[in-house]
């Protein structure tokens, strides 16, 4: 099925349900380069063949200038000039860098994705942001900047593991919770189990996720109001992702159960309770004891920082979010009792 978006500038084809072998008749094959990483080319060697590839290193960790560098260098090497398009085929590290790539290699060359995780599906293959990390900042050097399509391959879940079945419904209980309560309600209900061994009801989940992520992205594509809710959990968690083991999914999810408990201490919010358990539900952590001192000067360093307050998301209602500027001081108070 597909369906195009309208953003500021451009229109995003979305190949919901489709198939990686279909990318032959999307974009012109000679012209096209595809950049995934180890795992997806190793488990997946068959889709990649008559495809010019870059395989990058696998982790987080790789998403920084210096694999910025080492593509660039490959691109010019291969010869890639500005009819090139460039495929991301993986998760949300692989789209990042590739949608950072194609925007600076010759001021800007085409891009898509083929996001192969579930959170790649319904979170980080959608909005345009696309960056790399600074140390332990992360996403601090990136543009905003659409792809030209995204195309599903639901097969690629077949063999994606169990904590990145986690990360994804991480975002999804986020959207959820922001946004969404009948969802809330049937991820309340279903279990990680079920939405593993139902072909529709997952199909169903990543459809609505990622529509409902890109309506928001429409409606404020540049993140000047409703597009800071999709940040829920993510101002703690990102300060915790980078400085302990924690995968991307379990920091937010710290950072979402933190952010409940703040909504109940100051913005009326009753159900911290309900968001807890189903975090739980899904295999995620809701508490984690952290070095605070540490972790609050990374907070002071959030993008999302204004003077001496911090823009936090807070929950009004399961289903509501909403933005409050909140003073680092009384953050600081929040986060030695957390
Ligand atoms: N690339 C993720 C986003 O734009 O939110």
């Amino acid at each position: 099925m597909k369906k195009s978006y309208k953003f500021s500038t451009t229109s995003v084809a979305y190949y919901f349900s489709d198939e990686i072998f279909r990318l032959k008749n999307i974009v012109d094959q000679k012209n096209t380069i595809i950049i995934t990483d180890e795992n997806i080319f190793g488990k997946h060697v068959k889709k990649f063949r008559q495809w010019n590839s870059i395989v990058l290193k696998p982790g987080e960790e790789f998403k920084v200038q210096s694999t910025v560098d080492s593509i660039l260098l490959q691109l010019l090497e291969m010869g890639a000039d500005r009819n090139t398009t460039l495929v991301g085929v993986g998760g949300g590290v692989v789209t990042d860098i590739t949608g950072y790539v194609a925007s600076i290699y010759m001021r800007g060359i085409n891009f898509g994705f083929v996001p192969t995780t579930l959170l790649a599906m319904i979170d980080a293959s959608i909005g345009g942001k696309n960056g790399i990390d600074i140390g332990v900042y992360k996403n601090m050097a990136g543009i905003i900047r659409q792809p030209k399509f995204i195309l599903h391959d639901l097969e690629f879940l077949k063999t994606l593991p169990k904590n990145e079945w986690e990360n994804g419904f991480a975002e999804i209980i986020k959207h959820a919770c922001i946004k969404d309560d009948t969802m809330f309600r049937e991820l309340e209900l279903n279990s990680l189990k079920i939405y593993q061994t139902n072909k529709k009801k997952i199909n169903d989940l990543i459809n609505r996720n990622t529509i409902l992520k890109t309506k928001v992205v429409q409606r404020d594509e540049f993140e000047k109001g409703e597009r800071r809710l999709l940040n829920f959990g993510h101002t703690l968690g990102h300060a915790l992702e980078n400085q302990y083991e924690l995968s991307h999914g379990q920091s937010i999810a710290i950072g979402m159960a933190f952010a409940s408990i703040v909504s109940q201490k100051i913005n009326g919010f009753k159900e911290a309770h309900r968001v807890i358990n189903l975090l739980s539900k899904y295999g995620l952590p809701t508490f984690a004891s952290f070095d605070k001192q540490k972790v609050l000067e990374v907070l002071k360093k959030d993008k999302k920082r204004e003077k001496s307050a911090i823009n936090y998301i807070l929950l009004e209602r399961i289903g509501k979010g909403v933005s409050k500027l909140i003073p680092i001081t009384e953050l600081e108070n929040i986060i030695q009792d957390f």
